[in-house]
């Protein structure tokens, strides 16, 4: 891909919306934005290391339109996702005497979406809003399909809505200010959607990876389109999750458990417990005699090679591996437990993901012994 604007749609009838992909949308935000908003007027949401790289060239955009905004700045990092910054950004939103016409601008990580898209759900029982991701995380998955929530001392993403976006501008220039691990954690999720149902995808990833890793701006605008082609079209299909959305959760039963142990203090960034959640899924179906070890191995050797983690952490003060019983008990408190079962999506192989509600906890406490033994 080249420099080109590439808009994809994401068809929800009345509330259909355009994903806009290419590089320099930041800057030129106001010509992009105008269009949807009922007024011109935003309060643009975003955290202190976004801010101090991507905000003034947005509000100078924004300025220049004569398009009326404020901003909050909030703390950077999961631990922001929770009550008490939601109020604090609330009570901003209300103090700008904001009305049903402003629109609010999520610009940053899957961490300002979230929380940024659930503010704007709620306040005045709801205004619109507009994503400008600005992680590969956020730009492949969350700025899309209108999840926003925050984490609970019950578990993650407890607390939320569905409540969809009328925008989202992923500016690939964006990703050039973000630190590798943070890249890297977003590289997580769009092997996810390969590993889902698109094995040519893994295919082209196991070859083209280190260059995307690289900047190679090129392959991250491929990344980013098939990533939210493939988006799309699930929530189009199942907005709710109350089918095949779901497959968009492969590793993340175990992610969650994961982060949960971690307090969501940043030992563990999301995508990297996800791509450890992913090799636990593989694990799992090769365990249940669902999928070839040769699979398994193909997912583990991909990870290890651009630098993912695969295997279970270490975390804590004393850094120790999560008992499997406590990973267990908080699996069965996840959203995604139902009528006490556990529910994962496991493969038959690459590519070739499904939805299973009725695993054997035996199971799966007995990989996870098996994968904290390997770690001892
Ligand atoms: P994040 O929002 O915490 O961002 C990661 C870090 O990168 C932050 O410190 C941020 O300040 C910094 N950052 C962001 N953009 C930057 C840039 N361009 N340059 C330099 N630094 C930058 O984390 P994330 O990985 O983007 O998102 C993770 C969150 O997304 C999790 O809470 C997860 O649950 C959520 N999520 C939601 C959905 C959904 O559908 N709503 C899907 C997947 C993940
Ligand atoms: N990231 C999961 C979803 O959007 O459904």
């Amino acid at each position: 891909m080249s420099n080109a604007l590439v808009a994809l749609p994401v068809e929800l009838g009345d509330r259909r919306y355009d994903i806009l992909v290419g590089e320099g949308l930041i800057g030129d935000v106001a010509r992009h934005v105008a269009p949807v908003l009922k007024r011109p007027r935003v309060v643009i949401v975003t955290d202190r290391a976004v801010a101090d790289l991507h905000l003034a060239r947005l509000e100078v955009s924004l300025g220049a339109a004569g398009i009326r905004h404020e901003h909050v700045v909030l703390p950077p990092g999961e631990a922001t996702k929770e009550f008490g910054q939601l109020a604090r950004l609330l009570d901003a939103l209300l103090d700008f005497r904001i009305d049903r016409n402003t629109t609010l601008i999520a610009l940053g990580g899957g961490v300002i979406g979230d929380i940024g898209g659930f503010a704007a759900s709620i306040v005045l029982r709801g205004i619109d809003y507009i994503q400008i991701p600005t992680t590969l995380l956020a730009q492949v998955d969350s700025s899309v399909g209108g999840k926003t929530a925050v984490n609970t001392r019950h578990g993650k993403n407890l607390v939320g809505t569905f409540y969809q976006p009328r925008l989202v501008l992923a500016d690939l220039g964006a990703l050039a200010t973000l630190p590798r691990r943070e890249l890297l954690a977003g590289y997580g999720e769009v092997v996810k959607y390969g590993l889902i149902n698109d094995p040519a995808f893994f295919d082209w990833l196991e070859g083209h990876g280190p260059a995307l890793l690289a900047g190679d701006i090129a392959a991250l605008g491929h990344a980013v389109l098939t990533s939210c082609r493939a988006k799309a079209l699930i929530v189009a299909a199942d907005e709710r999750e109350t089918g095949d959305r779901a497959l968009l959760n492969l590793g993340h039963t175990f992610a969650h458990a994961l982060e949960a142990e971690t307090a969501y203090g940043g030992e563990l960034l999301h995508g990297e417990a996800v791509a450890i959640g992913m090799v636990l899924a593989f694990a799992l179906s090769v365990r249940l005699g669902l999928c070839l070890a040769a699979d398994l191995e193909r997912v583990r050797r991909h990870f290890h090679a651009v630098g993912l983690p695969t295997t279970l952490p270490r975390l804590g003060q004393a850094p120790h591996v999560p008992a499997p019983a406590r990973l267990l008990a908080r699996m069965a408190s996840d959203k995604k437990a139902g009528d006490g079962q556990l529910t994962f999506i496991l493969a038959r192989g690459i590519g070739r993901s499904f939805i299973a509600r009725d695993v054997d906890p035996g199971a799966v406490a007995d990989l996870l012994t098996e994968a904290a033994e390997l770690c001892k």
